[in-house]
């Protein structure tokens, strides 16, 4: 190594130990004929329990593990010459940019700007996913630096949103025997109905594989185009061997044995498509948010006494219709042995689309009163709910 190389080095390892003035390092890039430790590696100081860490989060490409090193036990110079080319520290007063080129020369850039230095472990903590998850860029949520993108910084919620409620009921469905142990030999199989661009499928296999749960993800949608998009994404990050597109309908996807069926957003009936699914495939988890609704929009002709009081409104009949859809959806679930419930997904304010039906398959039998209830009620209203139609013929 040039000693112009060694200077630059050593002058960047000793920035990186004044900790007191430390926001952030980014080691990426790989120089000429070097294969650096890992392709990404994030350093910062946090407090945990008074104590001043340097928290080194590194990323291989697929996945980022993080380790708190306790100032001084890290071996910074040895770190900073392993092969990366870019390297990254930005202080309270500004940042230092090294830059290695193909010919070993360093070129360094420094600019001034005042940047805060925040201490907290608890952004990462309450954070599911980390932002630089590589699978965050590839499909547009994230920026080449690992950011939250502003403009989806709703969809990324949503993701986070959406793994904090598939977790806990995903842990008690195991400990309760609902869904069996997953192992590598019998991996966890999610099978997201109606993917479209498959930030969730991906999200989830990305989440549960980092808390140690092997997991299989099959991805289905109706467009080529889609299944092409999630399949390229999947090769370049390498996890093609647990995650899987298909372009098919909902109704016809080609999967027999499924312990876990997400069917986010999927359109009108789809919806229907993907519980009813779901309950053929006898799935043990269900995880639906509904979309549009235009079902029983239709099918609410005459309104019966004294319901008039809503149905003459339009809008409130129109939302009305949405409620007593997706309500029938719930009980139906109920009816054919799954414990339901209908919760916030994500708060109004993000989606309007914020309903999630959740839904774990008991086997329970229902009660006559829920039979005779959904009776009462279907005759009522003259309607027969499109998932009825799926998995209630007789009734
Ligand atoms: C609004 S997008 C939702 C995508 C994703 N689930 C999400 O929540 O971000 C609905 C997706 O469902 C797909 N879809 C709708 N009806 C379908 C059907 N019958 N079979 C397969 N895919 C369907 C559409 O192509 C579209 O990509």
């Amino acid at each position: 190594m040039s000693t112009e190389l060694d200077e630059a080095i050593s002058e960047a390892a000793q920035l990186i130990g004044k900790t007191e003035s430390l926001v952030r390092v980014v080691l990426s890039g790989s120089r000429r004929a070097m294969s650096p430790v890992a392709t990404r590696i994030d350093i910062r100081p946090v407090l945990i329990k008074s104590n001043l860490v340097l928290q080194v989060a590194s990323n291989d490409g697929r996945q980022t593990q993080t380790k708190n090193y306790d100032i001084g036990a890290l071996n910074v110079a040895e770190l900073l010459a392993s092969g990366f080319s870019n390297i990254l520290i930005e202080q309270t007063s500004g940042s230092h940019s090294l830059k290695i080129t193909k010919k070993d020369r360093p070129l360094i850039h420094r600019h001034s700007g005042e940047k805060e230095q925040i201490l907290t472990h608890d952004r990462a903590k309450n954070r599911l996913l980390d932002p630089r998850d590589p699978f965050l860029r590839e499909v547009g949520i994230s920026d080449k630096d690992g950011v939250v993108k502003p403009s989806r910084q709703d969809k990324y919620r949503q993701v986070e949103e959406f793994l904090r409620l598939l977790a806990p009921t995903l842990k008690s469905a195991i400990e309760a025997g609902h869904v069996p142990i997953p192992s590598k030999k019998s991996p966890l199989v999610i099978v997201d109905l109606g993917c479209g661009n498959a930030y969730l499928t991906f999200a989830v296999h990305q989440y549960l594989r980092s808390i140690g749960i092997d997991v299989e993800m099959v991805g289905i949608d109706i467009r080529s185009e889609s299944r092409r998009r999630n399949e390229e994404i999947s090769s370049k990050l390498g996890i093609n061997s647990s995650i899987h597109f298909r372009a098919e309908e909902i109704s016809n996807a080609s999967i027999d044995r499924v312990d876990v069926v997400m069917g986010l957003h999927a359109c009108d009936t789809a919806t229907d498509d993907a519980i009813a699914w779901a309950v053929e495939r006898d799935a043990k988890l269900l995880f639906i948010a509904p979309c549009c609704h235009h079902d029983l929009q239709t099918q609410l002709v005459e309104t019966p006494d004294p319901w008039q009081i809503i149905a003459r409104h339009g809008l409130l009949k129109e939302r009305f219709a949405d409620l007593l859809t997706d309500a029938l959806r719930a009980h139906i679930l109920k009816l054919v042995g799954y414990r339901t419930e209908v919760i916030e997904f994500v708060g109004g304010e993000h989606t309007p689309r914020n309903l999630l039906i959740r839904a774990v398959k008991t086997g329970a039998a229902p009660d006559e009163s829920d039979r005779f209830r959904y009776q009462e009620l279907i005759s009522l209203w003259k309607i027969k709910p499109a998932l009825a139609t799926r998995l209630l013929d007789d009734e």
